[in-house]
């Protein structure tokens, strides 16, 4: 009898120190006897628990091990057998380890986990954007938001936005704010260049435009597909000089069908303009109608990556009045180092109709956009900025302008039969982004702003 009150009594004493535990260790997940769960985490840790964070006498809360990868905490001190027989939080090796023993002053080994493997302290490890380190046990990791965001490509897939995005591999390990720093490089527009006079015809309506024209089945063969910008911030050079060499092999009826140096642009118009960190199209704009640019097999991407602002080439005004280069071309293959030059920039009006029949008649036009961070992660569709994906970046931080070569329109049904019309524009991601390194993005409502800002000029040779 006397027995049975007494282990009653020591039961009740366990079940009370048990919940007192539970109460005072906030957080902290219970090792649950599952026997997959403890196969699972036998192979992360390789069986070994309190042999390797050492066994502690008394109660030690902090005695424990995490787990990072199952969010689970075990126990290596006496206290957790103390209850009654099997006693839910002891590390799965403590009978083994700590009974065999007499119990010992903590070894603590402290270390991490992460994708079952086992990191020292101290350790740092690469979490897509974010680095973090193993401290006291646990990973601290920056808070910085990413460029690629798996669940925010779940969400555009998993819903019916019209496009999909994709998981790029370029822009994985980069933060939002590398993206809208190495990736775009068109300063938003001038208040000057804002106020120029826009050309409007305004007497057309859009049954006078075919359903659908792309620049490069109107003029196959002179219109130059997109290049990779790279972590170079220089959209501004790049969609100038893709604009000015399909409006010269047209304007020349293929007579002259080079693509444009944008790295002429980027290392000599440095006047106002910050090459790779960024630049203004106006600016580029100026520079090519006064000194002109060579072509892109003369002077190459990145020629001299030794000193990328070395300018390799400009030009001067030769007797009779024409503009000659002043050096071979950086790129000793190219015998050609002819300059080529247009005429001074004109705005289009915003309404799609002239901006079409502008396109349609003389060729690509640039258009300067908004980027959010949906917009690096498309992969094909019509795109439409899905509001709500700035994360932690809120209102005006969350967007940054660049600028983009527009060559043609379409229309499609939707998901829902709805018409819906778009832009086709090209990129400077490279033809492994987008669909080919071209993108269709909603049209006729001046969705990020597109139709805002478009450029064109004219060039005869
Ligand atoms: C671990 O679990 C706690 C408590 O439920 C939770 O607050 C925490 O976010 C989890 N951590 C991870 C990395 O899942
Ligand atoms: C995304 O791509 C990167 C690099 O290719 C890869 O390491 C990462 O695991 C991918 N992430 C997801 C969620 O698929
Ligand atoms: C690269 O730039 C450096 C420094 O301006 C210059 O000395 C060198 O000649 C350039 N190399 C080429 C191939 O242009």
């Amino acid at each position: 009898m006397e027995i049975y009150t007494c282990l009653f009594v020591f039961c009740c004493f366990a079940v009370m120190l048990c919940m007192d535990r539970l109460y005072a260790s906030k957080n902290n997940i219970l090792l649950k006897d599952h026997s997959t769960e403890n196969r699972a985490k036998r192979t992360l840790s390789g069986g070994s628990y309190c042999r390797l964070r050492g066994c502690c006498p008394g109660r030690d809360d902090g005695c424990t091990f995490l787990y990072y990868a199952r969010n689970a905490t075990c126990y290596c001190d006496a206290f957790c057998s103390s209850g009654p027989p099997g006693s839910v939080d002891c590390c799965p090796d403590f009978w083994t380890v700590c009974r065999g023993h007499p119990i010992t002053a903590s070894s603590v080994l402290a270390g991490c986990f992460k994708g079952g493997r086992y990191y020292e302290e101290g350790a740092t490890i690469q979490d897509n954007c974010n680095s973090c380190k193993c401290m006291s046990s646990k990973w601290n990791c920056l808070e910085e938001t990413c460029l690629v965001q798996p669940n925010l490509i779940k969400q555009i897939n998993d819903g019916n936005y019209g496009w999909k995005a994709k998981n790029y591999s370029q822009f994985w390990g980069m933060s939002l704010k590398e993206g809208f720093y190495y990736r775009l490089g068109t300063f938003p527009p001038s208040a000057a260049l804002l106020d120029t006079r826009q050309v409007m015809e305004n007497l057309i309506t859009e049954t006078d435009f075919p359903e659908f024209f792309v620049a490069s089945y109107e003029w196959p063969g002179w219109i130059h597909d997109p290049l990779d910008q790279r972590n170079c911030a220089a959209s501004w050079a790049f969609s100038t000089a893709s604009v000015a060499a399909d409006r010269i092999a047209i304007g020349s009826k293929g007579r002259f069908t080079d693509n444009l140096s944008p790295q002429n642009l980027i290392s000599c118009d440095t006047r106002n303009q910050l090459g790779c960190r960024g630049g203004s199209i106006n600016g580029a704009w100026s520079y090519l109608k006064k000194y002109g640019l060579v072509s892109h097999a003369c002077y190459p991407l990145f020629w001299n990556q030794s000193d990328p602002a070395a300018c390799g080439v400009s030009s001067v005004t030769d007797a009779a009045g024409k503009r000659q280069a002043t050096r071979p071309c950086p790129n000793a293959l190219e015998p050609s180092n002819r300059i080529y030059q247009c005429g001074s920039p004109y705005r289009i009006s915003s309404q799609e109709t002239d901006i079409m029949k502008e396109i349609k008649e003389n060729g690509p036009v640039q258009a300067v956009m908004h980027v959010y961070r949906d917009f690096f992660l498309y992969k094909s569709g019509i795109y439409k900025h899905i509001r709500g994906t700035g994360g932690q970046l809120q209102h005006e931080n969350h967007r940054r302008t660049h600028s983009v070569k527009i060559v043609g329109w379409g229309a499609l049904p939707d998901a829902n039969g709805q018409k819906q019309k778009f832009w086709i524009a090209a990129n400077s991601w490279g033809s492994s982004w987008g669909e080919n390194g071209y993108f269709r993005i909603l049209r006729g409502e001046n969705e990020c702003d597109i139709e805002k800002l478009i450029i064109a000029t004219k060039c005869h040779l």
